[in-house]
């Protein structure tokens, strides 16, 4: 099966991880993408947010969260008073998942595959970050953790525990971005990470 176990400096340090990450080669996502975009924030941290995969901008620059999802996640986090360079931002997938049309790179989904190859990454940043809670940004991520039967609508706002883990699970700010009634959508996101701020002590 694809992985990338043989990658992975298993108990080395966060700079030792992500420099490594960079040479990656454990499933096909490497090939299009421009780099490896590893997980960044303090370390450790006490809250941990997993999204699903670098975006466009992300897998130009380098960095996470740094284009319209990005954002939209700065502005919740501001609006319900979590400092985003307190916590450590990553992704279940660490290369950008894409198809060209014309000159736009449209986003795609990764595969179970994919998540799976590629989870090594985030046990390990789990492992140097030790946060006190995880939260999960969309199904990608809540499935990366949780397994692939989760249901993130039956659950958001919820913390579960798992592997003595607490992980929390909203959506992801993408689909805020698409909802058709983005206050709406908008609203219920802040809400999720409200009451998942609670849970941190
Ligand atoms: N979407 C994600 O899931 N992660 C990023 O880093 C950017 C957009
Ligand atoms: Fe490695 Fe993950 Fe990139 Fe695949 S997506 S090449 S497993 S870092």
């Amino acid at each position: 099966a694809i992985s990338a176990a043989q990658f992975v400096p298993e108990g080395k340090d966060w700079a030792a991880l992500r420099s490594a990450s960079c040479e990656c080669r454990g499933c096909e996502l490497y090939k299009d993408a421009k780099q490896t975009v590893f997980g960044e924030g303090p370390v450790p941290a006490r809250l941990m947010m997993v999204g699903e995969q670098p975006g466009d901008k992300e897998d130009v620059e380098g960095h996470v969260f740094v284009g319209p999802a990005g954002r939209l996640l700065d502005k919740a986090l501001a609006a319900v008073k979590i400092a985003r360079d307190e916590a450590y931002l990553t992704n279940a997938v660490k290369h950008f998942k894409f198809t060209e049309r014309g000159k736009r790179r449209i986003h795609q989904q990764p595969r179970r595959s994919e998540v799976v190859a590629c989870f090594p990454w985030l046990r390990e940043e789990i492992r140097v970050v030790q946060p006190e809670l995880i939260v999960c940004l969309g199904a990608v991520a809540a499935k990366a953790l949780l397994g692939s039967s989760f249901k993130l609508t039956e659950h958001r706002g919820e913390v579960l525990e798992q592997d003595g883990l607490r992980i929390g699970v909203t959506v992801h700010p993408s689909a805020v971005l698409r909802a058709e009634n983005w206050t709406e959508a908008y609203e219920a996101f802040v809400a999720d990470l409200k009451a998942l701020k609670k849970s941190l002590q």
